[in-house]
């Protein structure tokens, strides 16, 4: 892979496809630190088809309803053309921010039934997606859902039949996907680059109150300014509580804890890099480490899952880690460790390292060989010496590569011009909603693994629980 020849170019820029990204790998510099290491540039183009208008909704305009509406007015043709909220703060803001004249609810539906509005973004409390999704596409809306897809796996196969019903795009908003790194990750284990994968470790760390999702609170707070009553026809009867409204993802009444929020993440990137459909065990383990805030879902937690031999790929072990009081600091990384070598993957940057083991099998050093008398030892080091060259004893080396993505480089800009890439010319998406699911099921059901203490078992050919 070190001189990033045109066939493997060209190989990149099948994989990466319908993204419409160009990559090339220029050398940058040799390292001072190892001087067989390279530095390499990930360029790319990003071309997006004929500018139509494409009318924009937005239901839940909170912090990402706020990042995912800013990324579509990047893309030529996209047009607001309505906003959808259930705190009044954030219609105020909405207006603010966008004129006065702007359409505004709190009622999505009303948002829906309009016919001047082509695609909706639903960046509500995940207990809303799927019943959003439903009434989206049931009204002819493209549909780009945040992730993870669905809160209960059982929701999971409604969303899945409706989309192939309507016809319509839906994109799952796990943005890593489209990026440009994990695109050549993909590519570099295809490839070989680092032998047979066996284990991918996934990390997701974070140190710090908001972080943890200890947002702030609006003093106007209340079941009026909330419509709690609407907020919780999703889910069950409960009293207004502040905290179960913004600081949603830590109650399991209405969020999926880091595993919906964090896990889901690790998982869409280790799917897409390895082709992967998903696992068939699932076990997780969590604590309640700092954030006594009330909370009933863990902010530290791990799962294990085994991916089985597939027509994708050989079987191989994924762990999950996120932890929200990190002396780390905080990092978000993907490993991926094969038998010849590691690829590690840091947003839309990454490393190749290599290690490689000699042909010969080992012999002396940390062996039982010095236990042995004299005379066998020196009779089997003959022997040894005989059946293997010294080249055949040595392991070989293969440079290290970093990969950068340009500065400024943004993945989740990709990913939403890839929805309306897709809403133009009718192809598909990065991220599907069979795609969605089979990232969103095994992280919710780390859920269900927690609470039960029990292996989940999950068929992920028929995304089925088993
Ligand atoms: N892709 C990413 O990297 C990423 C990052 C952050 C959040 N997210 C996802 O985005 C979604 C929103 O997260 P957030 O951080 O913006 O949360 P948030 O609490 O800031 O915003 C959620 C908004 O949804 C609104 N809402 C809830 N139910 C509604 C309903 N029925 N109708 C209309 N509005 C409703 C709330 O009023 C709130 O303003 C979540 O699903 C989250 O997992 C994705």
């Amino acid at each position: 892979m070190k001189n990033d020849s045109s066939s493997s170019r060209r190989k990149f820029l099948q994989h990466i496809g319908a993204t419409s990204i160009l990559a090339a790998a220029a050398p940058l510099s040799s390292l001072a630190t190892n001087a067989k290491a390279e530095e390499r540039l990930l360029s790319y183009e990003r071309k997006t088809s004929a500018n139509d208008k494409i009318r924009l909704g937005v239901i839940g305009y909170g912090v990402q309803g706020h990042f995912d509406l800013n990324a579509a007015l990047k893309v030529p043709g996209v047009e607001l053309a309505g906003i959808c909220d259930l705190y009044t703060g954030r219609i105020e803001n909405a207006k603010e921010l966008h004129g006065k004249g702007l359409f505004t609810t709190i009622n999505y539906k009303e948002l829906l039934d309009r016919k001047d509005i082509d695609a909706v973004f639903i960046c509500t409390t995940d207990c809303w997606h799927a019943r959003i999704t439903l009434d989206a596409l049931a009204k002819g809306k493209h549909v780009y859902c945040e992730k993870p897809m669905v809160y209960q796996i059982s929701e999971g196969y409604p969303v899945i039949a409706a989309a192939k019903k309507s016809g319509k795009v839906v994109q799952v908003g796990s943005q890593r996907v489209s990026s440009i790194g994990y695109a050549k990750a993909k590519e570099l284990l295809a490839a070989g680059e680092i032998g047979k994968l066996n284990m991918v470790n996934a990390v997701y760390d974070r140190q710090s109150s908001i972080g943890a999702w200890q947002y702030t609170i609006p003093k106007d707070a209340n079941a009026l300014t909330t419509n709690w009553d609407t907020f919780i026809e999703a889910t069950e009867k409960m009293a207004f509580d502040a905290k179960k409204f913004f600081w949603w993802r830590a109650f399991k009444e209405v969020g999926t804890g880091v595993a919906g929020d964090l896990f889901v993440h690790l998982l869409s990137g280790t799917h897409f890099i390895t082709n992967s459909k998903g696992p068939e065990s699932i076990y997780s383990t969590g604590q309640f480490s700092y954030w006594k805030d009330g909370r009933n879902l863990p902010d530290v937690m791990s799962g294990v899952m085994q991916y089985p031999d597939s027509k994708e790929h050989e079987a191989f072990q994924l762990t999950l880690q996120v932890n929200f009081i990190s002396g780390t600091g905080g990092q978000e990384v993907i490993r991926l460790i094969g038998s010849e070598g590691i690829i590690e993957v840091n947003g839309s940057n990454l490393t190749v390292k290599h290690s490689l083991m000699p042909q010969a099998p080992g012999f002396g050093g940390y062996d039982s060989l010095f236990t042995f008398s004299k005379s066998m030892q020196a009779e089997m080091q003959k022997e040894y010496e005989a059946k293997w060259t010294a080249e055949q004893r040595k392991r070989k080396t293969k440079e290290d590569i970093i990969f950068k993505a340009l500065e400024g480089y943004n993945d989740h800009l990709d990913h939403i011009t890839n929805f309306f890439d897709a809403i133009r010319a009718n192809k598909p998406v990065v991220e599907d909603a069979q795609f969605g699911f089979r990232a969103a099921a095994p992280a919710l059901a780390c859920n269900e693994s927690y609470l039960s203490k029990k292996i989940v078992r999950w068929d992920p050919e028929s995304m089925k629980l088993t």
